[in-house]
């Protein structure tokens, strides 16, 4: 609680469209996301991004349940995703690959349903973007058999880690099948929804 009440001062003190556009440059099918994300600041979010700066690994281990995030070095939104992890029982190592584009592809995840961080579970799951954390605990509880994983296509304003003052825009949780198809895991139509 401490944290978003700070993120939010911050953001409301900061304006940075270029930390955004440096993280949307790193992302070649983010063009549904563009609008709403252009104008958002993110990376003046200091203390939490500092202090994963060192030796890029989140968290101490055993503190909750691994995952691995890859993710662009310059992405803001990206970082604060990680401590929203972090802060919602998950242990994050966090990657930097070279090439984000062929990792998502090497795990399946279509164009149409990309976002700017892959996070990976120990099973082998994908969540894609800015999945709140509590779908990730709610798939991973009970993957149903046919799972690839969960996507939060693009970077809808609002969801974990692109938090702007109260801002919010309703989207879905996606459930990728190892087919190709997609169901929708979850309608998020509020910010509390996602810490319910
Ligand atoms: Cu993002
Ligand atoms: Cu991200």
């Amino acid at each position: 609680m401490r944290t978003r009440l700070a993120l939010r001062r911050l953001l409301s003190l900061t304006w940075l469209p270029l930390t955004v556009s440096a993280c949307l440059l790193s992302i070649v099918s983010m063009t549904a996301c563009s609008d709403g994300s252009s104008e958002l600041g993110t990376s003046q979010h200091s203390d939490q991004q500092a202090a994963q700066a060192p030796q890029d690994v989140a968290g101490p281990a055993g503190a909750g349940i691994a995952i691995d995030v890859y993710k662009s070095p310059t992405c803001g939104c990206c970082g604060k995703w990680v401590t929203h992890a972090e802060q919602n029982g998950f242990s994050p190592t966090t990657h930097h690959p070279e090439d984000l584009n062929k990792l998502k592809a090497e795990h399946g995840i279509a164009p149409q349903y990309q976002s700017c961080h892959t996070t990976v579970s120990q099973q082998g799951y994908v969540f894609e973007g800015h999945v709140p954390a509590r779908y990730i605990h709610q798939f991973l509880a009970a993957p149903p058999a046919d799972a690839l994983g969960l996507a939060v296509p693009a970077m809808p304003v609002g969801s974990p880690g692109m938090e702007v003052d109260d801002r919010f825009m309703p989207y879905q949780v996606l459930l990728l099948k190892r087919d190709g198809s997609v169901a929708i895991f979850a309608e998020v139509g509020s910010l509390a929804q996602q810490y319910e």
